[in-house]
């Protein structure tokens, strides 16, 4: 169903399969992100994390279900009286809302930092060079970078480098922010930076997010929920104290024991 069904959530999966040939990596899932809500997915690597985000940037498309973003259907259009799969058009609008970052900050390499932040605003968004900017130093400073706007990414540190990745993705006002093992590339010391912009972020804005993460700690301070995701299913969706002091399934309690001894 298109809208109705949506009832207040922000982003919904009803019964999402996704498959890459005989591998079935999301086995009917569902789940659903309330406006605000911080959620956390962990599992092991290859359970469909990344799938799960990339489905929602419309990198992928799903072979079965549908997901919603707010009110409006991601994945399908109403043709008459039947659901058929959205066009590049509609996935496009309706993409606007969310925006991601990755693992591997994919900067424009040629652009300085602050043309970065202002790109999509302006060709996108249709945004003047002058709000796009002014949105953009105010963001830049947010991320702790106001001195770094006329830097080349490659002059930047990892964590500078994520840090703008972050100001750009917000500078497209999405609804939603999903987060990507965004400081598996970086040191320690650089994670924390990275991280504590977002703890910031999560305490001055209402934004909702959808992060994929190893950082347990990070999980645990920001999230109202952890989804433990496993074989294309969620099998324990709990507040993260809850999760990670009384896991009540075993798949969870081997997970997190193996990521506890890595840390
Ligand atoms: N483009 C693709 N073509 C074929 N198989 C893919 C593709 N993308 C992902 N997969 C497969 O889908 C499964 C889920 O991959 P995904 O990247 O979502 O896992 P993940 O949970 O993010 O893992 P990690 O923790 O290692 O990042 C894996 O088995 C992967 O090999
Ligand atoms: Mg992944």
């Amino acid at each position: 169903m298109l809208g109705s069904e949506a009832g207040g959530e922000m982003i919904r999966f009803d019964r999402v399969v996704k498959r890459f040939g005989d591998n079935v990596v999301l086995d009917e899932l569902d789940f659903a992100v309330c406006p605000g809500e911080r959620v956390t997915l962990i599992g092991p690597s290859g359970s469909g994390k990344t799938t799960i985000l990339r489905l929602l940037m419309t990198l992928e498309r799903v072979d079965g279900g549908t997901i919603h973003v707010g009110e409006e259907c991601l994945t399908h259009v109403r043709r008459g009286e039947r659901l058929v799969p959205a066009d590049e058009k509609h996935l496009r609008k309706v993409r606007r809302r969310i925006g991601m970052v990755f693992q591997q900050f994919n900067l424009f390499p040629n652009m300085r930092v602050l043309r970065n932040v202002t790109e999509a605003p302006v060709h996108v968004l249709g945004q003047s060079a002058a709000d796009a900017e002014r949105r953009a130093r105010e963001l830049l400073d947010m991320v702790g970078l106001a001195d770094k706007v006329d830097a080349f990414p490659t002059q930047l540190s990892g964590g500078q480098q994520q840090r703008v990745a972050i100001a750009r993705a917000l500078a497209m006002s999405p609804d939603v922010l999903l987060l990507d093992e965004i400081t598996s590339a970086l040191d320690p010391e650089l994670a924390a930076e990275v991280l504590d912009v977002l703890r910031d972020l999560a305490r001055t804005s209402d934004i909702t997010m959808l992060c994929v993460t190893h950082a347990m700690k990070f999980a645990r301070d920001v999230s109202h929920r952890v989804l433990m995701f496993d074989n294309g299913k969620i099998i324990e969706d709990k507040p993260p104290a809850d999760l990670f002091e009384r896991p009540e399934q075993e798949r969870t309690r081997a997970f997190l024991r193996s990521v506890l001894e890595e840390a």
